[in-house]
């Protein structure tokens, strides 16, 4: 569908030219991002518009921000009633807000009760806003439960990892990253973590000493190439962190809340984390919102008044988006769609890469689909696909990340096999 001329003096922000644009990122932007040439004014469902009148297919989705598509009317309601009524701004942590409570119960009553262990207590909930700031609560979590609970002496605690991890990109977590780009300079890194090979529970079970507190692990991988996990691994990790009274905590950051055909990615195999991080789509892609969900026993041991703190974590605007997104999630059945919409694209994109000379292998689960290439360079499949007016982009180089929102409908699923097609076979 194209734009007319009217629609297109109205789209966006303002009428900067795109080369304007790029000139200017490149004065005053860090230059952390390879970013497509492309400029994007305007989103909504499953579409990207630019100023030239293209529409794209976002095959991205944010990285699973934008789970239930980009501008979804009922969370923009949500938004602009917050501003309207005068309970969007941040207020200080000192008082109450309905909102902050009605978003913890939301989120706590919607994770299946976490940490078994420790009691069918219900689980508590500890919002932040970017999702690296909850992983490193979940380590806060680990951490004091290893020096409280076990007594490992405090400085010693140690958590096991997995190799091509993700989780975000502050000091600590890259700390224990496989990429050297990712930390190279960046010293001196946090101690503390010790990496096995994602999938070897030989390997994990080695690094079990008596200062280990957790394993951190992402029940799929997203950035590290887009990879399940082999069968029982999952339930292996539980087995040893029972044995040895380790936390198990799970990020579905990338891969919770619906991307890959379930609600939460670990009821796949039914493996229950002690612990959880979710982020990215909890606020429908329209505010920063995360959060670690833990069973209410084991929140109450750690988190103490002065233990943690944020100043926009949990902060009304952000759940009043992040109450819509939970409602939508369930009311429109983003995780089951997923699976149905998935299995069929799945299907097809193997059939693509059956008659493709290029395509390595084909893998993932509901709308979490990876093509690895065999030149190790997705990227160069990813640009020819963006000439198709559609928005992909590689997982770690080799992979090609096919990420929709999870709304998306049969003529979009048959939209992306056409570019896949044009591109991978044609
Ligand atoms: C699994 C996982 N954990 C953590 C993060 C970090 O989230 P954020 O970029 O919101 O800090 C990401 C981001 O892609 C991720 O995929």
């Amino acid at each position: 569908m194209s734009i007319t001329l009217k629609d297109k003096a109205l789209i966006g922000f303002s009428p900067l030219p795109d080369n304007e644009v790029f000139d200017i990122e490149d004065i005053y932007g860090a230059k952390h991002y390879r970013r497509l040439k492309t400029v994007v004014r305007k989103t909504q469902g499953a579409w990207l518009y630019t100023q030239d009148g293209r529409k794209i297919l976002d095959c991205l989705a944010a990285y699973s921000a934008a789970n239930p598509g980009h501008h979804h009317p009922k969370i923009v309601d949500a938004l602009v009633r917050a501003l309207q009524e005068n309970y969007a701004s941040v207020i200080s942590n000192v008082v109450y807000t309905d909102v902050l409570a009605l978003f913890l119960k939301k989120v706590a009553e919607l994770v299946p009760q976490l940490g078994l262990r420790f009691g069918n207590n219900g689980n508590k909930v500890l919002p932040k806003n970017g999702g690296v700031e909850s992983v490193e609560t979940s380590i806060k979590l680990a951490r004091y439960y290893g020096w409280k609970e076990k007594g490992i002496p405090d400085g010693k605690q140690e958590i096991i990892v997995f190799e091509n991890n993700f989780h975000g990109r502050m000091i600590t977590i890259v700390s224990f990253s496989t990429s050297q780009k990712y930390k190279e300079g960046f010293g001196p890194l946090t101690p503390g973590f010790k990496i096995a090979r994602y999938g070897s529970l030989e390997d994990t079970e080695k690094l079990i000493n008596p200062n280990t507190c957790a394993i951190l692990v992402e029940p799929m991988q997203g950035e590290g190439g887009m990879y399940q996990p082999p069968k029982g691994f999952l339930k292996g990790l539980r087995d040893l962190a029972d044995k040895h009274n380790l936390l198990l905590i799970f990020d579905e950051i990338q891969v919770g809340l619906g991307r890959t055909g379930k609600r939460f990615c670990f009821e796949h195999e039914n493996v229950i984390p002690d612990a959880v991080v979710l982020g990215k789509a909890i606020a429908g892609g329209m505010v920063p919102v995360s959060v670690m969900v833990t069973n209410r026993a084991l929140m109450d041991k750690v988190f103490q008044p002065g233990h943690d703190g944020s100043t926009f974590g949990g902060y009304p605007l952000a759940c009043a988006a992040g109450i819509a997104a939970l409602d939508v999630m369930v009311e429109e059945r983003l995780a089951e769609r997923a699976a149905e919409t998935g299995k069929i694209l799945k299907k097809k994109i193997l059939d693509i890469a059956a008659r493709s000379s290029h395509v390595k292998e084909v893998r993932g689960e509901g709308l979490f689909i990876g093509i690895e290439m065999k030149n190790g360079d997705a990227m160069v499949y990813c640009e020819k696909l963006l000439q198709h007016d559609m928005l992909c982009n590689d997982s770690h180089h080799h992979t090609i990340r096919v990420s929709p929102p999870l709304i998306i409908n049969d003529d979009e699923v048959d939209y992306i096999a056409d570019r896949l097609e044009r591109v991978l076979v044609g």
